[in-house]
């Protein structure tokens, strides 16, 4: 393979950015109550500067009872008092904007909290009345209506329906607490253009759109032959509640609305879609009049696995330019197993299974974090933009024995304990080597740490040579001043084992086989563990050349 891959122009932040993902609950507790808040994350900025990010997103800061991580939102123009105010918030914004850091929240348009007023206003009225509109509330099937109207699973288990003492059922594809909204009504509509033009008001630069693939539901209401599972739905055409081209109407609506206010402020504003949809879908979100990124869940779901990563790399940079948008690489998030430690399971491992049953030492620590390594420095030399999940830049693994009376996932509930969910990735961030929570906060963390994130914290490995940290950090600023705006890529023909591309003299290999791999004559600009040695390229390794 050695054919050219064509890059889309445009000078907008977003299209090469380094966007960081706070998890607010678990990022920096500044008030001690075991949760992290928006004054710890402000106190981090210097952090975050010196990493070398370019935007920080958000994931849900709104008031919330915290019944899905607060995907269950009960105000979407305030912030929870637990995480601190608006004012805060907004301090937050001038202070990342002053460091030369965008911010993007994260809007959750499928669905409220069932303690928004809207949901509290509808359980109270009449069933069939206006109120209940905006919500989906349906008779039952059966002879007294005693059956859910469709047999739609919600994602974290059980079924999608639950019943009103009325007799009426809502929809919730999601928790009991996430009432699905209604999309073909127009007041929703334009609440959440609103919504949009706030936090733009407010100085925000971006979206990150939770469930992007939801919102229009199939209102004759057939039945499902599948199961939905977690987050990994929308494969099937004309799915009932997945993906559907009504959907792309409502994408345009608030496309217009950034429009609108980018002319105004005179800036550039995104939004990126969490679209789990099939690959041949993801171009669609991205037309010009649409999303201007949508994550790329398509290599999220890749193994150690050299012919796969390569051709989902080739598919996502074709479909990007082909709808001039650009690539999105993501390897970690809150919802996902962390990618060391899925790298370092044996192929083929059943993570759910693994999490129930263990034995932890399955995961082979050191070889994942070696390829995790590997693969995050060949994804940052690669055109797009990269998404990095807060702690990977400390290595961390995800937590798969935390004990089972923490576990605060809806996965966990809703499954009747059968099934994990996403706790182990989203355990407070080590930030010194000692204290009650690893310098997280001053009081217990809200999910406990393992002994062994002391020498994974920010203080074991600053300034350390060879940490991860400052592997993470140089790899940032050599991506930064030589990798963002090379243009085109091209393949190289280097070995069967490896991916090896060069853009304008630049070359990335990385080595997926057992054994070394000889590199074509240049000078090394970065390794991801051993230094290359005698023009010999390491397994498990991805090496940054200047071709000479
Ligand atoms: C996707 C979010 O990333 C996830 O955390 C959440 O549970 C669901 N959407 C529902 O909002």
């Amino acid at each position: 393979m050695s054919e050219t891959i064509h890059v889309s122009a445009g000078n907008e932040w977003w299209r090469n950015a380094v966007v960081y993902q706070v998890y607010p609950r678990s990022f920096a507790d500044a008030n001690g109550d075991g949760t992290g808040d928006v004054e710890g994350i402000r106190s981090r900025i210097p952090y975050l500067a010196k990493l070398g990010i370019d935007a920080i997103w958000m994931n849900p800061w709104y008031p919330s009872p915290l019944l899905d991580g607060g995907y269950d939102v009960a105000d979407y123009r305030s912030i929870a008092p637990m995480f601190g105010s608006l004012d805060d918030a907004q301090a937050l914004i001038e202070d990342a904007h002053r460091a030369g850091i965008k911010v993007i929240v994260d809007l959750v348009p499928n669905h409220t909290s069932w303690d928004h007023e809207w949901f509290v206003e509808a359980l109270a009225a009449a069933p069939r009345s206006p109120a209940r509109d905006r919500y989906i509330f349906r008779e039952g099937k059966g002879i007294d209506g005693e059956l859910p109207p469709t047999n739609w699973s919600s994602v974290f288990g059980g079924p999608a329906w639950s019943r009103c003492d009325d007799g009426q059922w809502y929809l919730h594809l999601f928790d009991i607490s996430q009432p699905d909204l209604n999309w073909h009504h127009p007041e929703v509509r334009a609440e959440f253009r609103d919504i949009f033009r706030f936090w733009i008001d407010l100085g925000v630069d971006g979206f990150r759109v939770d469930v992007a693939h939801g919102l229009i539901k199939d209102l004759s209401f057939p039945d499902l032959d599948l199961a939905s599972e977690i987050l990994t739905v929308g494969h099937i055409d004309n799915h009932p509640h997945w993906d559907r081209d009504e959907v792309h109407d409502i994408i345009r609506e608030w496309r217009a609305v950034l429009n609108e206010k980018e002319a105004e402020y005179n800036k550039d504003l995104m939004m990126v879609a969490e679209a789990w949809v099939k690959a041949e879908s993801v171009p669609l979100y991205l037309r010009p009049d649409e999303y201007h990124q949508s994550f790329n869940f398509d290599f999220v779901g890749c193994p150690w696995d050299v012919d796969q990563m390569r051709s989902s790399i080739a598919r996502a940079l074709v479909d990007a330019a082909s709808v001039n948008s650009s690539a999105t690489w993501v390897l970690s998030n809150h919802d996902v197993l962390r990618h060391p430690t899925r790298y370092g399971l044996p192929a083929g491992t059943d993570y759910q299974e693994w999490l129930m049953t263990g034995p932890t030492e399955l995961c082979d620590q050191q070889l994942g974090t070696q390829r995790g390594l590997a693969v995050i420095m060949m994804l940052l030399a690669l055109p797009g933009s990269t998404y990095i999940y807060q702690g990977e830049e400390l290595g961390l693994h995800e937590v798969p024995d935390l004990p089972h009376d923490v576990l605060d996932d809806p996965v966990w509930r809703r499954s009747e304990n059968t099934r994990k969910g996403r706790d182990g990735c989203r355990v407070p961030i080590p930030w010194t080597q000692t204290g009650p929570s690893f310098g997280f906060g001053e009081g217990a963390p809200w999910l406990p740490q393992p002994a062994h994130f002391s020498d994974q914290s920010v203080e074991a490995q600053d300034g350390v040579d060879g940490s991860i940290l400052e592997l993470y950090r140089s790899a940032l600023a050599l991506r930064s001043a030589h990798w963002v705006e090379r243009g085109d890529l091209t393949w190289l023909n280097v070995d069967s084992n490896a991916i090896a591309f060069e853009r304008n003299r630049y070359a990335s290999i990385t080595n997926f086989g057992d054994s070394n791999i000889a590199l074509p004559p240049g000078e090394v600009m970065l390794t991801s563990s051993q230094p290359a040695q005698q023009d010999q390229l390491a397994p498990n390794t991805t090496v940054w050349l200047r071709l000479t």
